[in-house]
């Protein structure tokens, strides 16, 4: 699979149509892997599917569910600011201890399976985890859904909301689709 994202450009002074610039492309996403052991032995570089991006001033934001084993961080960035259709590494966001789960270690105070993000005008990043490990191999929801709110500037969690279990085999399901892109969008905006 290769992934390419484009940024749409418009400007309001120039009168022509859309323009779609390659701003970076990968044959498969790569991440800058802290160098531990259980991270490098767990990562199945080919079970790596992104499923949200969302592009801030300065970073791009790249959601990776755990649809299946082997992904090392589910929510990352790479440099808005990069050399036209460069493959950078992605980076674990906020940092590498937000993704225990990626090395085996399940805390739901962690984040576990990110399927979208979306940015607020205050500049905050709301970051939708429906809790579920492997959802394509078993479907194990470990952890209740949540949404958790990170403030950009310093990169610090300012809000969680987390959703009762009981109602969650729903919400998950509905986390884990792809009609949210259009909720969170209308609801966010
Ligand atoms: C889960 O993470 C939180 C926040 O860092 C920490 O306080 C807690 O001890 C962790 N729980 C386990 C079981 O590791």
């Amino acid at each position: 699979m290769q992934l390419i994202i484009f940024l749409v450009d418009l400007l309001c002074a120039s009168t022509t149509a859309e323009i779609l610039e390659t701003i970076a492309q990968w044959p498969l996403l790569d991440f800058a892997l802290p160098y531990e052991r259980e991270f490098l032995n767990q990562y199945r570089p080919e079970n790596v599917v992104p499923t949200g991006i969302e592009v801030g001033w300065d970073r791009i934001f790249i959601s990776v569910p755990r649809l299946r084993a082997g992904i090392p961080a589910t929510l990352n960035y790479i440099p808005r600011n990069l050399p036209l259709e460069s493959s950078p590494q992605l980076q674990a966001y906020p940092s590498w201890d937000w993704h225990a789960a990626g090395r085996g270690n399940l805390n739901c105070s962690m984040l576990i399976s990110v399927y979208r993000t979306k940015l607020d005008r205050c500049d905050r990043l709301w970051v939708i985890d429906s809790g579920v490990m492997t959802s394509i191999d078993d479907f194990r929801p470990v952890c209740s859904p949540k949404i958790m709110v990170f403030e950009l500037k310093t990169n610090q969690l300012v809000r969680q909301f987390t959703f009762p279990r009981e109602v969650s085999f729903r919400l998950r399901f509905f986390l884990s689709s792809f009609f949210l892109h259009l909720f969170i969008s209308i609801g966010f905006n």
